[in-house]
């Protein structure tokens, strides 16, 4: 059976291409997600993708997949929290509650940024954290991933 990983993209993600392209750069969020689906391939991975405005659903598909980590059919998230990454405890909690591996990906470097985009809640519970190379980061997120779920067997 084929393993998966979700690519998972939090607050405002879905303007991706039409928002502060300054910051985020021209590429959609549907072209990130055909990018990763084909990074995933090549790894003999398949990528399943979502996105939401919602902390709650972020929570609920985070529960979802350390559910279908536990079963084996998925090995972890690549996870783009947007804002939430500076404000939600509850994220934070959810991660460590499913034990579900994430990698943390940002597409601009948020530490040259405003100080109140420097402080993350979901780097604890993370496996590691990808910022500042575009959305080419979801790329080298998914790299990490897969390597990581190699070295954990
Ligand atoms: C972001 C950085 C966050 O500070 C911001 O709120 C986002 C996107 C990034 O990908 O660079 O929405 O996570």
């Amino acid at each position: 059976m084929m393993k998966s990983i979700l690519i998972l993209n939090g607050p405002n993600l879905n303007l991706l291409g039409q928002r502060e392209p300054e910051t985020y750069g021209h590429t959609t969020l549907a072209d990130v997600e055909a990018m990763c689906k084909s990074v995933a391939a090549g790894l003999g991975l398949q990528a399943e993708c979502a996105q939401s405005n919602l902390e709650g659903e972020l929570i609920e598909i985070l529960h979802e997949a350390g559910r279908r980590v536990k079963e084996g059919e998925l090995i972890g998230v690549v996870f783009n929290p947007g804002a939430y990454t500076h404000t939600s405890v509850a994220l934070h909690d959810a991660i460590a509650g499913a034990e579900v591996p994430v990698v943390e990906c940002h597409i601009s470097n948020v530490h040259k940024r405003e100080q109140f985009r420097h402080h993350s809640f979901i780097s604890p519970v993370a496996i590691g954290v990808l910022a500042g190379f575009g959305v080419r980061g979801y790329e080298l997120a998914i790299r990490a991933l897969a390597a990581h779920a190699e070295d954990a067997g």
